[in-house]
């Protein structure tokens, strides 16, 4: 059964004042809120104080990206036994941005999910493809690529702390998302490629989430489709009633799954 997620991604966004008082917002609107399950992946430098506030209330805490090694003279960087130390539950790896500003490889990025789940952290895999490998009829490809090179070394039975992402780069940040069929489609691609590296139970166990331009008004489309088991929310996840609205946005409605 997957359960379904759904994830803020703050960005480089909120001071700690500023991420402790939207973390009090969010916590307090789902108050009693329960059966699906919610994370925050606040900067850095805020994850010291939301952990805190999120404790007991059902929403868990996450980082954006780590280091693919467990210490070292890697300056500016931060290692999974860091964040677990902070109380970390899940870590984005291979966010679009990262791979784009930050010449983040798919090699990388597979080291960075080993390393996450070395270090007990839930790495949430994020894939997606460009706008001209779209137009060029190359999504499913990339997805496969980008899926099978990510994940190349992790022995099966990981496959199951394992949530992969599909954000097509083109729907990051621009409020065009892809249509909930689209998504659809991504997702099953997705799920066909982890039942060939996992086979089919532990690809069954493993959540999809959709990422790009949710928001309050479109998240009942998403929720709608049973190959998405939740959403990656950037923008929308830094104002508490409109993330609120996308946690409440019909998942707990969902048919069981996998
Ligand atoms: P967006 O970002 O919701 O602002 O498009 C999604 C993400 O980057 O995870």
């Amino acid at each position: 059964m997957r359960t379904s997620l759904i994830v803020g991604n703050w960005k480089m966004f909120t001071t700690p004042a500023e991420a402790a008082d939207l973390a009090t917002d969010i916590s307090r609107r789902l108050d009693g809120f329960l059966g699906i399950a919610v994370a925050l992946a606040v900067p850095y430098t805020s994850l010291a104080v939301v952990g805190p506030i999120l404790r007991g209330t059902g929403i868990d805490l996450g980082a954006q990206d780590l280091h693919w090694e467990d210490r070292g003279p890697y300056t500016g960087a931060i290692s999974h036994g860091m964040l677990e130390a902070l109380g970390c539950r899940y870590v984005l790896v291979g966010h679009s941005e990262r791979r784009e500003h930050f010449g983040e490889t798919d090699h990388q990025v597979s080291l960075k999910v080993l390393a996450a789940l070395r270090g007990g952290l839930l790495p949430i895999l994020c894939v997606g493809e460009k706008e001209g490998d779209r137009n060029a009829g190359r999504t499913r490809a990339v997805l496969r690529r980008q899926v099978s090179r990510a994940l190349e070394g992790i022995p099966a039975g990981s496959g199951r702390h394992l949530t992969v992402a599909y954000e097509p780069v083109w729907a990051v940040g621009t409020g065009r998302a892809a249509s909930p069929g689209d998504a659809s489609d991504a997702h099953q691609a997705i799920r066909r490629q982890l039942e060939r590296l996992f086979g089919h139970e532990i690809s069954r166990s493993v959540r999809v989430l959709y990422g790009g331009s949710v928001t309050p008004d479109n998240v009942q489309g998403f929720s709608g489709e049973s190959e998405v088991d939740g959403v990656l929310v950037g923008g929308a996840s830094l104002r508490g009633p409109d993330f609120v609205r996308i946690v409440r946005g019909g998942w707990e409605r969902r048919p069981i799954v996998g």
